[in-house]
């Protein structure tokens, strides 16, 4: 088939509004818009300033209202307990319902925030869409952090009802929540009021008095009552929900997503991106803790009227590298979405992908994988195995929805492993020197797109213009910065290099260096440190620190290590992948007293590197380097 992409993409050129406008069609408003976009509105404009919706509508009521009530919404596949549950667009809608009145006699309102710290079950997914039923704006929290972190976004959001349970299940451990709950709503300054606690089977916790309330008898007393909780209009700039992600300070960045919008661009990226018809399955392996999981978990699948896979499980070691065809092939998935580590770990344990041959993977039509580079080897390896086409695409968090891609709806374009294809509608994307010049085709720079955003993509990060102004749209004024580094060939498909910031990707986690340094320079014998991304076969990345010892200290190098691995693990969480401190005399650094982090990574990563000519002495690199390869080999 021809595909549709090169008109598809003219239109939106030709007429942006008014391909937004049809593209509104597929999503039930209760006022249409009249107006698609308000470029006075906002930090950049706004989309659809004067419609008013419900996400949670679109998500179930309008799909049971339609004749899909019996079709499975949601259907969630644990790895980790032996369980597997269907739930219907109308049982998912039943439990949303109850969940939704539970939060109102909890006193939460439209426009109150909730936190919700859950595993992958599927009250987790029914919380969030009770608080778009209810316009409560939600803030999911990865179970991988620690207590620290959660109490950051309890306070940056002042949230007031946390949803958790009682655990999450990791392979060959118990990750108990109770104790970090409880620490966390300790270290914020603004506490919920209320926690409402979801006691799994495998470890239930006790409870509270006075704050915690059980989740289940809760529930089960609402639906006694035969609840029912009606939509609430949204205006569609509301927000939906606050999802934070490291920025390049300590201090993640909520990125705010509103309800018209991203709507509206979801709708259109399931059938024309991922090529999935209503009442089709679909599954993305990811966590509701990150975006994928918010787009393409919960939203996207939902609005489209497909169903949606919840699986709680690792690629590998549940029970084994072919957990993910089994997944596939049990519940009849049409396309699929993960992180290309995923299939590195599948890789690594069945290099001839042997497991898949147990499985009957024909109604599978494409792989998709984002949220870090894709190493061309393990794509290879996946269209061989799979024979159906492996899609690599591009996008953050604070876009929603894939900015680059090969779109299978609109039928694929030629592959050119190595690249994330073209941009999609919507994003006009550039590559700009470090003075904001556009570099000739082909020529690495910065990557961005030219403003406005389109619907779907951040408003604002919560409670600081400002701060999203100057992380994301001062430094190339009237366009956004990805932060991502990269070119564009002169066919137009854009290659996503590396990372401009000090953000490094580990297993398909955000991470930031200069969080870990702020936890390392926290120890009372630290002088300097400095935290890189080295490379792993498995993760991509992962973060290696340096670390200076403060004069006069004289404890064993290998202690103070151990120690600081160990505070980044309680600061930050398991996430953070932080195994490897070591200890060095000096940093290299500039003249001007600028930490060379980019050189030591390259000598870590044993690339090609130049002697930064601004270096105030040179041997400094060579006692790093004697270091590292003596830790790295
Ligand atoms: N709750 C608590 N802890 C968690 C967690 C969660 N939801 N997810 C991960 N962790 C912990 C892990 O148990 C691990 O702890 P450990 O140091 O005690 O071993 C640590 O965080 C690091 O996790 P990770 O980097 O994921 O490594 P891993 O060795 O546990 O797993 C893979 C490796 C490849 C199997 C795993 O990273 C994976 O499935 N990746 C797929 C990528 C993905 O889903 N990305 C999401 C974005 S699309
Ligand atoms: P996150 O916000 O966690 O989704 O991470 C977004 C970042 O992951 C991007 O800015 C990129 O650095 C990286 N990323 C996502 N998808 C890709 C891809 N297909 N290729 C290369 N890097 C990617």
């Amino acid at each position: 088939m021809m595909s549709r992409y090169f008109e598809t993409y003219a239109d939106w050129q030709a007429d942006p509004e008014g391909f937004w406008r049809k593209a509104a069609e597929a999503i039930d408003w209760f006022e249409p818009p009249k107006q698609i976009f308000d470029p006075a509105a906002g930090v950049y404009g706004r989309w659809f300033p004067d419609a008013v919706t419900n996400t949670c509508h679109n998500c179930l009521d309008r799909h049971v209202a339609a004749g899909r009530a019996d079709q499975a919404a949601l259907i969630y596949d644990s790895a980790m307990t032996g369980t597997k549950r269907s739930y219907s667009y109308a049982q998912a809608l039943g439990e949303v319902e109850a969940i939704a009145a539970v939060m109102q006699s909890l006193g939460v309102e439209k426009g109150d925030r909730v936190i919700i710290y859950m595993p992958m079950v599927p009250e987790a997914v029914f919380t969030m869409l009770a608080c778009a039923r209810i316009g409560a704006i939600h803030s999911v929290v990865f179970g991988g952090f620690a207590a620290a972190e959660l109490a950051t976004r309890i306070d940056d959001s002042s949230a007031k009802l946390m949803v958790t349970a009682s655990c999450g299940i990791e392979p060959g451990r118990i990750v108990d929540y109770k104790p970090l709950v409880d620490a966390a709503i300790d270290l914020a300054k603004t506490k919920p009021s209320r926690v409402l606690m979801l006691q799994r089977a495998i470890r239930p916790v006790e409870l509270v008095d006075g704050r915690d309330v059980d989740f289940a008898s809760a529930v089960a007393e609402q639906k006694a009552r035969n609840a029912h909780v009606h939509c609430v209009p949204m205006k569609a700039t509301d927000p939906l929900y606050i999802l934070y992600t490291s920025g390049t300070t300590g201090q993640p960045k909520g990125v705010v997503r509103d309800n018209g919008g991203h709507m509206v661009a979801l709708a259109w990226s399931m059938p024309n991106i991922f090529g999935v018809a209503p009442g089709e399955v679909y599954w993305a392996a990811s966590d509701i803790g990150w975006v994928v999981g918010h787009s393409y978990i919960v939203y996207g699948p939902l609005l489209n009227g497909n169903t949606t896979i919840l699986y709680e499980g690792k690629p590998v070691g549940t029970p084994d590298a072919g957990a993910f065809w089994r997944v596939i092939s049990e519940h009849g998935v049409r396309a699929m979405f993960t992180a290309p580590t995923a299939i590195r770990a599948m890789r690594r344990e069945d290099p001839e992908g042997k497991l898949a041959g147990n499985y009957d993977l024909a109604a599978l039509r494409a792989l998709f994988l984002a949220g870090e580079r894709a190493d061309t080897e393990s794509l290879k390896w996946a269209e061989r195995i799979l024979g159906k086409p492996v899609i690599d695409h591009w996008w953050q968090t604070e876009t929603g929805w894939p900015v680059a891609a090969d779109p299978l709806g609109l039928g694929l374009l030629p592959v050119k492993h190595g690249s994330s294809s073209v941009p999609m509608p919507g994003y006009k994307v550039e590559i700009l020197d470090d003075a904001g010049h556009p570099v000739e085709r082909g020529q690495l720079g910065n990557i961005v797109v030219k403003l406005p955003l389109p619907p779907g993509c951040l408003a604002t990060f919560w409670n600081a213009d400002d701060r999203f102004r100057k992380a994301c749209l001062d430094e190339f004024p009237g366009y956004y910065k990805t932060a991502d580094g990269g070119f564009i060939d002169e066919d137009g498909y854009v290659f996503i290099m590396a990372r401009t910031d000090d953000i490094i990707n580990c297993a398909g986690h955000r991470l930031s260096t200069g969080q870990m340094e702020d936890v390392l320079a926290s120890h009372a014998d630290v002088a300097e440190c400095a935290v890189i991304g080295v490379h792993d076969d498995l993760k991509g990345q992962v973060p290696v620190g340096l670390v200076v010892l403060k004069a006069g200290v004289a404890r064993e190098t290998a202690d103070v290590s151990r120690e600081v691995v160990g505070l980044v693990r309680e600061k930050i969480g398991p996430v953070a992948a932080f195994k490897l401190a070591i200890c060095v005399k000096r940093l290299p650094k500039t003249r001007s007293g600028k930490i060379l982090r980019g050189t030591m990574q390259k000598i870590a990563d044993r690339e090609e590197w130049k002697m930064p000519a601004t270096i105030e002495d040179a041997t400094v690199l060579d006692e790093i380097s004697a270091a590292l390869r003596a830790h790295l080999g």
